[in-house]
């Protein structure tokens, strides 16, 4: 059976305390750190890049970092965010024609290489990139801010995804938290990011291990 992996988002925390935030989390049983970067082009928003990264990695030195490139030269970053101590790459490939030769230099780099879609997109534009990426991310809101409200109908793409690839990582992001993970964890995601949800959970540590004790059943 595919692990169950809790990769919160810090896109929400409080980013003047990044490292301690992200620290609480690791604390609280998060499996990995989801680091959301944004270029102001292919979303209409900016948060960081590689050089804070870099930063985190040097006070943080064995998580798990993915980052969420919503970038539109996912190409441009590749070696920066490898330099930075990035884990896993994961790109849109929306924006870009050459989905193969991105993947192809993150690994050449030594990162996973994780493909997203956004709500817009089919699933079987992303399926025929399956076989030479490591994750696939079914984005649940528009990606761009945290906070916003999960999309139930991007279920049937992770449904699908499931049937069709028992083995496969998929990824759901935007929106998850506890009055949603029933939904993804019935449609065979089984690396869950959650921002808002558990950064502004009362209690991180029980939220993290209910969003995975879902996932696991
Ligand atoms: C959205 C980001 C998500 C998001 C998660 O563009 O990719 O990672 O911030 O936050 P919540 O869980 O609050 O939707
Ligand atoms: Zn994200």
């Amino acid at each position: 059976k595919l692990k169950p992996l809790i990769g919160p988002s810090i896109l929400n925390a409080d980013l003047s305390r990044l490292y301690e935030e992200s620290q609480k989390l690791l604390d609280n049983g998060a499996d990995y750190l989801h680091l959301d970067v944004m270029d102001g082009h292919f979303v209409p928003n900016l948060t960081f890049g590689h050089p804070v990264v870099k930063c985190l990695r040097s006070k943080i030195h064995n998580a798990f970092f993915e980052t969420h490139m919503m970038v539109a030269n996912p190409l441009q970053w590749i070696i920066p965010m490898a330099e930075a101590g990035v884990n896993q790459y994961t790109f849109h490939i929306e924006p870009i024609s050459n989905v193969e030769e991105v993947c192809r230099k993150i690994k050449e780099n030594g990162m996973k290489a994780g493909i997203a879609i956004k709500p817009g997109t089919s699933v079987t534009e992303i399926a025929k990139y399956i076989s030479i990426s490591d994750m696939v991310l079914i984005m649940t809101v528009e990606p761009g801010f945290g906070g916003q409200k999960f999309m139930e109908d991007q279920m049937q793409k992770v449904r699908w995804l499931r049937e069709h690839y028992p083995l496969l990582d998929i990824e759901v992001d935007g929106g998850v938290g506890p009055s949603t993970i029933e939904s993804c964890a019935a449609a065979g995601a089984n690396m869950i990011v959650s921002g808002t949800a558990v950064i502004g959970a009362q209690d991180q540590a029980a939220t993290i291990k209910l969003l995975r004790d879902t996932v696991q059943r």
